[in-house]
């Protein structure tokens, strides 16, 4: 029973929400946390964030895109599988406060480790604004859950399919313009995004924490896979992190470090189309 796939949704293209039987994970995990997971004993482990959890009833949820080969082994299983291992929680909690005015931006997948955060800030008082943006209407997620939570919620798309035709950060400068301002950020998707987003927040001198998400190998400290460097200094996401101040990040350093393993990953993916079962 324990691990075992609960319920199973497909929120976008290709991207999946899970409810797993999880009780110990669920009692102690908090926003901002994630687990190593690995669906089936072939595949790699990797990280996913805890979208959501209850502990009385004893689940999690993840949320997750599907863009390699454990991610298809994982979309592949269905209601009743037993998810392989799980381990958690991992990483830091958000720090959350009563801040007082936030601004959460959230940019493709990563509007679902978003998500948590946004609830967390909530129930701590603030008052959030949220801007979502996602390749096209096809692709974006949580948006009704999104907007339940948040003061005011803004969505951009890529193609213009669905509102603001653009970028999140086209969006930010429109709110900025418009004479909101915030005292703190939080932001989370692709590297580049979180790269852009946040020298603008930087800017306009806003408080700003990211979620990095470099390659993971043991999410425990000890394989040195996370390295990142913060304000000059050696970091391993997964136990100082996944959380950091915007402010200090080596992003040429995480970009190269993310390049390096593409073309093993492409060849993975390649070799495991037959495994995208859905
Ligand atoms: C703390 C953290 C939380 C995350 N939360 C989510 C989430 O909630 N939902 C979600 O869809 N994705 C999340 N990710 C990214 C997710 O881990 C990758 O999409 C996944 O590992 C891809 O594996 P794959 O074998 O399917 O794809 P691959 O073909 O192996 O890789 C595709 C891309 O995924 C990334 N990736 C691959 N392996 C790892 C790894 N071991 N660790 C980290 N990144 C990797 C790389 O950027 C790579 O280019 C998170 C990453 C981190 C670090
Ligand atoms: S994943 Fe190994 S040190 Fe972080």
């Amino acid at each position: 029973m324990s691990n075992a796939i609960l319920n199973k949704e497909n929120l976008a293209a290709s991207a999946w929400r899970y409810r797993i039987h999880s009780p110990k994970i669920a009692r102690k995990r908090q926003a901002g946390q994630f687990i190593m997971l690995r669906p089936v004993p072939e595949t790699e482990r990797i990280p996913l964030t805890i979208a959501n959890a209850d502990a009385e009833q004893g689940w999690i949820e993840i949320i997750f895109q599907v863009v390699g080969r454990t991610t298809m082994f994982l979309s592949g299983l269905d209601v009743g599988d037993e998810i392989s291992d799980i381990a958690g929680p991992l990483g830091h909690p958000t720090r959350i406060e009563k801040f007082g005015r936030v601004i959460c931006i959230g940019g493709g997948i990563g509007v679902a480790p978003l998500y948590p955060i946004l609830c967390s800030l909530k129930d701590a008082g603030n008052d959030v604004t949220t801007i979502i943006g996602a390749r096209s209407k096809a692709h974006l997620i949580l948006e009704k859950e999104m907007k339940e939570k948040s003061d005011k919620l803004f969505v951009a798309t890529d193609d213009g399919s669905y509102g603001h035709h653009g970028f999140v950060s086209d969006v930010f400068n429109q709110v900025q313009d418009a004479g909101d301002r915030f005292d703190s950020a939080f932001v989370i998707g692709p590297v580049m995004m979180m790269k852009v987003v946040s020298s603008l927040t930087l800017a306009s001198g806003i408080n700003t924490v990211v979620s990095l998400n470099p390659i993971m190998i043991d999410g425990t400290g000890m394989c040195g896979g996370c390295r990142v460097t913060v304000h000059g200094k050696t970091k391993f996401a997964c136990v100082d992190g996944p959380e950091f101040d915007a402010s200090g990040i080596d992003w040429e350093e995480l970009i190269r470090r993310l390049k390096s393993y593409q073309s093993f990953e492409e060849k993975e993916r390649n070799e495991h189309q037959c495994a995208l079962v859905q």
